[in-house]
């Protein structure tokens, strides 16, 4: 019996985008497992903390069956390792992101050559869409609900009220 293949989709997801929920669904279907795995960082300050986003992720992606939630801390190639998995998948929306993609998957490679970096590309609706610009967006007051799944905008809400949430 063939083993069964695991990729591992690592990220800070801070929160999960639609975009993020499209790359983990195309890469569920190639894979029989996928570890969305979400870094724990205390140097970068994250607007949710790990559980928060871990939540947000495990309801976005609920109707995958074969996509697990997790965190790590550390060097991704260690937790790969720990999983048992040898494939990273990575996002690519425009070409701005090429460099900083290159840089990442040649120090995994240097790390760890018997990893590989497999890249999927995104679909154009969400090849300007960032966790970042989400937060930025709402922050603003502009709509982001079609950016994201609907516990984000939830949660968005719930955390950060805009002045017309809190009118009475
Ligand atoms: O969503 P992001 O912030 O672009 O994801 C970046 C991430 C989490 C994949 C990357 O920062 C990472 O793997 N960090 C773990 C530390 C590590 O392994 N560094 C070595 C490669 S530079």
């Amino acid at each position: 019996m063939r083993q069964p293949i695991q990729a591992v989709y690592p990220g800070s997801f801070d929160p999960i985008t639609n975009g993020h929920v499209y790359i983990a669904e195309r890469a569920a279907g190639l894979f029989d497992r996928v570890v969305v795995s979400i870094l724990l960082n205390p140097q970068k300050k994250a607007a949710f903390t790990v559980e928060e986003r871990k939540a947000m992720a495990r309801e976005a992606l609920i109707h995958l069956p074969n996509v697990e939630i997790a965190s790590f801390s550390g060097l991704l190639v260690d937790f790969l390792r720990q999983e048992k998995s040898r494939i990273i998948i990575r996002g690519l929306r425009a070409l701005s992101d090429f460099e900083y993609e290159f840089q990442l998957a040649l120090m995994n490679r240097q790390l760890a050559p018997d990893i590989e970096t497999l890249f999927i590309v995104t679909e154009a609706r969400y090849s300007y869409l960032s966790s970042h610009a989400v937060k930025e967006i709402y922050q603003f007051g502009g709509a982001v609900h079609e950016m994201v799944p609907p516990g984000v905008y939830r949660r968005l809400r719930e955390r950060f009220p805009l002045p017309r949430d809190l009118a009475p």
